[in-house]
């Protein structure tokens, strides 16, 4: 695992920005794994800083949202999908790569996560890109989600309801669309992204904590490829719980 600390989240954004923005520019095929949420506001707007400068972009990126509200029209300002266009594919000119989104709208989840899945089973996403939420979920696997699981719908704990209802207008839907536990581990490389003070605790749980379904996000720590990339509020108890750590590969970078 590598942990990457910047002392701002704009330092950690032009740096997670940087690690993004070849594969917009790559003419192989790519599959990228995007997620929404605040934390991913100031990343894409690095992004979209970089992609319109220099190089043309390559076309060939594929992109996978992680999930969405359910029941949501694609066009309701709070659907995840209009975020990616209003965050970054409308600022990154001709967009001619192409955008997966779980469809908020369908009358029948079961069979909607039946035709994602089909997509992410077809060749495993290069990259995953990753939030926290307070309470460990990635994606919107909730703590007591299975390991195993994969694309369906679930439930919104009243937790993750509360922190989204600030960026929600309107009353929010408590159900939504994701990506299982086993999609995500499924991607070959990850990268976990954390701001903030609220999320210390959280943080150090996930990658110091017991690997358990309370936490979601521990399982990332049987992944071989993680990347994680915290603000320095975020950061700050990785220190001492580091010092813990010396059996596993953890490479720290101070940016
Ligand atoms: C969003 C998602 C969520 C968020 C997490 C953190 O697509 O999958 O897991 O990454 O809730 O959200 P913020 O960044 O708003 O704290």
């Amino acid at each position: 695992m590598n942990i990457v600390v910047a002392s701002r989240k704009e330092d950690a954004s032009e740096y997670v920005a940087s690690l993004l923005g070849p594969l917009f520019r790559s003419v192989e095929p790519i599959r990228l794994g995007l997620a929404t949420g605040e934390t991913m506001i100031p990343i894409y707007q690095a992004l979209v800083r970089q992609l319109t400068e220099g190089h043309p972009l390559g076309g060939a990126v594929e992109t996978f949202n992680l999930d969405e509200y359910w029941p949501i029209n694609s066009d309701h300002p709070g659907s995840f999908e209009q975020f990616m266009h209003r965050h970054l594919l409308s600022h990154i000119g001709p967009w001619v790569g192409r955008s997966n989104f779980l469809q908020g709208a369908c009358p029948d989840p079961d069979l909607e996560c039946g035709r994602f899945q089909k997509l992410l089973n077809w060749r495993p996403l290069d990259i995953q890109l990753l939030g926290l939420g307070l309470n460990g979920h990635i994606g919107f696997n909730e703590p007591g989600t299975s390991f195993h699981s994969r694309t369906r719908k679930v439930a919104l704990s009243p937790t993750t309801q509360a922190r989204n209802a600030r960026q929600f207008p309107g009353a929010m839907p408590d159900h939504a669309i994701t990506m299982g536990i086993a999609d995500i581990m499924a991607a070959k490389n990850i990268i976990l992204v954390v701001f903030g003070l609220d999320k210390k605790d959280v943080l150090a749980r996930a990658l110091f904590g017991p690997v358990s379904e309370d936490c979601p996000a521990s399982i990332l720590q049987n992944h071989p490829q993680v990347t994680v990339v915290a603000d320095e509020e975020a950061g700050s108890v990785l220190d001492q719980s580091l010092a813990g750590q010396k059996d596993r590969p953890i490479s720290v970078t101070v940016l």
